[in-house]
């Protein structure tokens, strides 16, 4: 039987084929996932996770817009998903945003007011204010698991990461007093810290061609991390095999976050 029969997930976080939340959808679709979907708001937004979807062969999956520096929005996506679903087995969280202004070498000590609170509240808060949506739910549905996008950058110094690492170090540590809350009503929260992957959200931070470079030549696999190595992590997060595994940050990265210089 495929690990993840009879599971519904609600992916947010795609915006094309080279979003680590497609990635981590293919390899849940294929191992028997039903997937849900969100997208920004807007037409040329919505074409573009539409195709996105299309391609991980879904013709009609359910997709909605998601703003989640709303309220209101986060509200209207999880009415709207309890309308057509039952049950919610898995959320992924792959969302962040920072000004691309501050995301460059020795930037970071003019970030802004507004720059640094509005990394915070899109990258980190709004894992806290998706799971309280979802945490009914899943509980409904006899438990479930949360997942949520991180980077190395939240523990130590990459330059150019900047206010984004300050952003990946609250997501982490929000994930770790949710997974102490909602683990009474068998939800896991846990973070996967990714390896640096070729996105448009990555292609903000200034200097990642040193970063993909470094990883060739230092990782211990010597490579790039792909999607798919996210992917398979998400699958066993997702699934009964993480079943006693909450409250952590997984690395996914070749490595890279072991070497010390
Ligand atoms: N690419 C990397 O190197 C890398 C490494 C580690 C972690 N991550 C993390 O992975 C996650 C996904 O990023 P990605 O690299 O796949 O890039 P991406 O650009 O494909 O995905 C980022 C997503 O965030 C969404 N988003 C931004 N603001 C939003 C908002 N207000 N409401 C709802 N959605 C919003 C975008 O629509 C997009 O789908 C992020 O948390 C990112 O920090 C990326």
């Amino acid at each position: 039987m495929p690990l993840l029969e009879g599971k519904t997930a609600l992916i947010i976080g795609i915006a094309n084929e080279r979003s680590y939340a497609w990635h981590i959808a293919k390899s849940l679709l294929e191992h028997g996932c039903r997937c849900a979907f969100t997208h920004l708001p807007g037409e040329k937004n919505e074409r573009r996770t539409r195709r996105a979807v299309d391609a991980l062969g879904l013709s009609d999956a359910w997709m909605c817009p998601l703003d989640a520096g709303k309220d209101e929005e986060i509200d209207a996506t999880f009415s709207r998903f309890s309308e057509k679903f039952d049950s919610l087995h898995v959320l992924v969280h792959s969302i962040a945003f920072a000004d691309r202004d501050w995301l460059a070498k020795d930037k970071f000590v003019e970030t802004p007011r507004a720059a640094y609170l509005g990394a915070i509240d899109i990258s980190a808060y709004t894992l806290l204010g998706i799971a309280r949506r979802a945490a009914p739910i899943m509980q409904r549905s006899g438990g479930g698991s949360i997942m949520a996008m991180s980077y190395y950058g939240a523990e130590k110094v990459v330059p150019g990461y900047n206010v984004m690492g300050v952003a990946k170090a609250a997501l982490e540590c929000t994930a770790r007093y949710l997974a102490a809350e909602l683990g009474q009503k068998s939800i896991r929260v846990n973070t996967i810290s990714g390896g640096y992957l070729r996105t448009l959200a990555s292609s903000a931070v200034g200097g990642v061609d040193d970063i993909e470079t470094h990883n060739l030549e230092r990782s211990p696999l010597r490579r790039n991390v792909e999607g798919a190595d996210v992917g398979k992590t998400a699958v066993y997060l997702a699934s009964d095999l993480s079943s006693g595994v909450t409250g952590e940050n997984i690395y996914v990265d070749c490595g890279v976050s072991t070497i010390g210089v």
